[in-house]
């Protein structure tokens, strides 16, 4: 069976990467992680991918005299590589229409809150300030405005009393490592479709049915 090739844009750690990673090491996961490119050079999940023998490339946008062209060398990079889903990863960089239009429904990114609540940065101390008694994590296809798009999964963490960013962030973070693999697993499945901006899992059994009753 012909497996989704993915790429995955990083700027950081990558812990996200490498739960995508050990997810496509898996037996019978349908995605394969083709390329992983950073805009920064010493990315620590750059290492990540070399321990896999996963291809790695290094663009970084202070090379670039504006943000069209950095994104037309990434667009070109992600087409060598015959890249067929594009995940954020922790990437930091704000990404422009044309870039969003030429990806449209095929990038996505994951973002620390249930959204639309607290987009942006600094997520975890806006939801410990805001005293929320649940935050999490999302999943969704990316659109121009920032965290914005259809959202393809979504996982629930309680806030305790007494949380602060850092044990807040390391419980969603664990979410966040299971929805990832999980929600790039249903679009390589073929199961995840738009309409009218909203995403709609198929239910795999009603497709198993419908398939023996046609
Ligand atoms: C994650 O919290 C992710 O949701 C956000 O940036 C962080 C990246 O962490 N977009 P890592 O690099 O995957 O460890």
């Amino acid at each position: 069976m012909a497996v989704l090739k993915v790429g995955v844009l990083i700027s950081g750690r990558g812990s996200n990467l490498q739960a995508l990673i050990d997810a496509a090491r898996t037996p019978g996961y349908p995605a394969t992680i083709a390329c992983v490119i950073s805009n920064v050079p010493d990315a620590q999940g750059l290492a990540r991918a070399e321990k896999t023998n996963i291809l790695t490339q290094v663009i970084d946008h202070r090379a670039f005299k504006d943000r069209q062209s950095f994104e037309q060398a990434l667009d070109k990079k992600l087409d060598e590589y015959g890249i067929e889903l594009v995940c954020m990863a922790g990437f930091m960089r704000l990404l422009t229409p044309w870039f969003v239009a030429r990806w449209r429904d095929r990038l996505i990114n994951i973002h620390p809150s249930l959204l639309p609540a607290f987009p942006g940065l600094d997520t975890h101390k806006k939801a410990i300030t805001a005293g929320v008694t649940s935050s999490g994590c999302t999943v969704h296809f990316v659109r121009p405005e920032m965290d914005h798009g259809p959202i393809i999964l979504q996982a629930e963490v309680p806030v305790l009393i007494g949380d602060n960013e850092q044990a807040l962030a390391a419980r969603v973070l664990e979410a966040e490592h299971r929805i990832y693999p999980e929600a790039v697993r249903l679009i390589a499945d073929g199961l995840v479709n738009i309409h009218e901006e909203q995403v709609f899992v198929a239910n795999v059994d009603a497709l198993a049915k419908s398939k023996v009753t046609q």
